[in-house]
């Protein structure tokens, strides 16, 4: 028998989560009509709370109009429309007694052509990522090298997207730090290459991150979480280490901890793969360098790969496990033999296909 760590409660500020288990955020492109997803996308969410996840993640929703925007679909919060259309999804997570989370997300420089009302693009500094986009096949647009205006614009479409959130119910928003997107962005230096107080020095890569911060707790109420996502990969050029060293990384995971912040979410591609060419892994070095309650996911698909996960970390997401398999939880609990699913399988995502 598996210890029972994995479903045990744990305490996350003012909430007692059921177990130490989440669905990840995952990105549907299901919004085609005023940036409101579909219903079968929100009801899945729903499902997932009824089967038992402690935590759910919505999808990464796009924080402005002009240029926040990364793939056709995405979902917004600002308007009473969206807030609530957002409000019973929330309020039915709840009464299955789990807590739901808002992903706020800026594409920065790795936009679509055109799928932004305004069909802008901005980044940190004039920089494309090296590949083209996945999946148009074309060359990612020059972004423009974003203005103090910018900056503040941006900031502000973070403030705008969590008080939607806050006032459909969410019990906590999430700043998506990773992946290569726009905060992501100026953390790094392979896209940051900044000659103001935003560039150079690792405090002036992060104090775009702060601003960002700082702004969002100040309309997101003590008893709702706010948590920071963050990785060393990003979506495009995904070989390239996002950090260029341990001590880089860690540096930037102290600054976090600094902030009015609930916890970190560290996503990998794999947990268990060693990183900056240390003998630890991701939620290792993370650890080191923080006290704060860390979520770890990547590559986590059976009861052993999650027992293994939460040595390192106190909560475990899934995307894509949890989004092809509706009884995933239980079947972790049943310590049921599970299959890891390829990246290709979770494309269903992407399809009007109603997911179970
Ligand atoms: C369909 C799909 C959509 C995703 N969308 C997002 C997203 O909106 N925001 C985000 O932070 N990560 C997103 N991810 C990444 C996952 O949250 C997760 O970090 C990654 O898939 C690794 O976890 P896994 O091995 O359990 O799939 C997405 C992944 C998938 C499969």
């Amino acid at each position: 028998m598996s210890n029972d760590i994995l479903f045990s409660p744990f305490q996350l500020k003012n909430f007692t989560l059921k177990n130490r288990i989440g669905v990840a955020p995952m990105t549907r492109m299901s919004s085609v009509v005023d940036s409101v997803p579909r219903q079968d996308v929100l009801d899945f969410l729903v499902r997932r709370a009824e089967n038992n996840s402690a935590i759910v993640y919505t999808e990464a929703i796009v924080t402005d109009y002009e240029s926040a925007q990364g793939y056709p679909g995405q979902a917004r919060i600002t308007t009473q429309r969206q807030i609530e259309t957002w409000k019973p999804v929330v309020r039915a997570i709840q009464q299955h007694g789990s807590i739901a989370i808002l992903q706020m997300f800026h594409c920065g420089r790795m936009a679509w052509p055109g799928v932004n009302p305004a069909n802008r693009t901005i980044g940190p500094s004039t920089l494309t990522p090296k590949q083209d986009n996945p999946l148009t096949g074309a060359p990612y647009p020059v972004p423009d090298e974003m203005s103090r205006f910018d900056i503040e614009h941006v900031v502000n479409g973070f403030v705008e997207t969590a008080k939607g959130a806050v006032a459909a119910g969410f019990d906590g928003i999430e700043i998506h730090g990773a992946h290569g997107y726009l905060i992501n962005q100026f953390l790094s230096s392979y896209c940051n290459q900044r000659t103001d107080s935003y560039g150079g020095s690792v405090e002036n890569r992060y104090r775009f991150a702060h601003e960002i911060i700082q702004a969002v707790r100040l309309v997101v109420p003590e008893d709702r979480l706010i948590t920071f996502r963050i990785s060393n990969w990003g979506v495009a050029d995904m070989e390239v280490s996002l950090y260029s060293s341990k001590e880089e990384y860690q540096q930037i995971v102290r600054l976090l901890s600094e902030e009015p912040l609930d916890a970190i979410s560290v996503s990998t591609y794999d947990f268990s793969q060693k990183a900056f060419g240390t003998e630890k892994n991701m939620a290792q070095l993370t650890r080191e360098a923080t006290d704060l309650p860390i979520m770890i996911c990547g590559q986590i698909y059976d009861r052993a790969s999650a027992d293994k996960a939460l040595e390192d970390a106190d909560i475990i997401l899934s995307a894509k496990s949890i989004l092809l398999n509706p009884n995933w939880v239980a079947d972790l609990q049943a310590e049921k033999p599970m299959k890891k699913y390829a990246s290709e399988e979770a494309n269903i995502a992407y399809t009007e296909t109603p997911l179970s």
